[in-house]
């Protein structure tokens, strides 16, 4: 199964992601954390990336395709992949269906998770990450079992860098005039479904199996 999780910045993703590779044994594919992993082991894209993610700009298109042609030929996602965070733009989606049509392959589902932005701007505030995992609490509606710390490692969590209030203005700006249009173009391929990221995890969980 291949499926691909569009939402706003904070809307969800990389929760229900993790969920769904736990459930059908398939990898979670995030732009968001292969990008964070060069910036820390300071690669040569991992430099590049840096200065737009601090900014909550996007990545160049260029260089985020091809990050990802090397990815979706590797060996764990011949079986199928939950996309998180990419495509993000038409250009990427663009990409994306070359690169796929090169391996006669194609998307399965696409979902959109709905969330308003003054509900993101507040889960942002409370977002908390555990670095080496990528794990991801909230101090409110997903806390850690101890507070502050990783429920696997007891290792610190962290708040990500582009958390700040004025960044994810900036993010959500670019969600709604360069993410927004990718449903249209998923629209058009009758794979796009759409869920109501408000609710509880639990039951946003619940309504994604649903739509698969
Ligand atoms: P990325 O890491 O992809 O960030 P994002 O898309 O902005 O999404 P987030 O990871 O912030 O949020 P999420 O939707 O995964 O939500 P989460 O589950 O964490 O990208 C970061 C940056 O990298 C970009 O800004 C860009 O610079 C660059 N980049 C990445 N991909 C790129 C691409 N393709 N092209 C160009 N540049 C790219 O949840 C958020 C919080 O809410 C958590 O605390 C969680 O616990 C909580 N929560 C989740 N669900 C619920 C719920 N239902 N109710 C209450 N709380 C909830």
């Amino acid at each position: 199964m291949k499926i691909l999780l569009i939402g706003p910045p904070g809307g969800g993703k990389g929760t229900q992601a993790k969920k769904l590779s736990s459930k059908f044994n398939i990898p979670q594919v995030s732009t968001g954390d292969m990008l964070r992993d060069h910036v820390k082991k300071m690669s040569k894209l991992g430099i590049k990336a840096k200065e737009f993610m601090d900014q909550g700009e996007l990545v160049p298109d260029e260089l985020i395709l091809k990050m990802m042609k090397s990815k979706l030929s590797d060996d764990n996602c011949k079986n199928g992949y939950i996309l998180d965070g990419f495509p993000r733009t038409l250009p990427q989606a663009k990409g994306l269906d070359s690169l796929l049509d090169n391996i006669d392959s194609n998307l399965d589902k696409v979902i959109i998770i709905k969330v308003d932005d003054d509900v993101i701007i507040d889960r942002m505030g409370g977002r908390r990450v555990h670095k080496n995992s990528g794990r991801i609490y909230h101090i409110k509606y997903n806390p850690p079992k101890n507070e502050g710390l990783d429920d696997i490692t007891n290792e610190p969590l962290s708040i990500r860098s582009d958390d700040k209030k004025e960044t994810v203005k900036n993010r959500l700006k670019i969600y709604h005039d360069l993410t927004k249009p990718l449903i249209n173009f998923y629209n058009l391929k009758n794979i796009l479904f759409e869920v109501d990221g408000q609710n509880e995890i639990e039951d946003v969980f619940s309504s994604i199996i649903n739509k698969l």
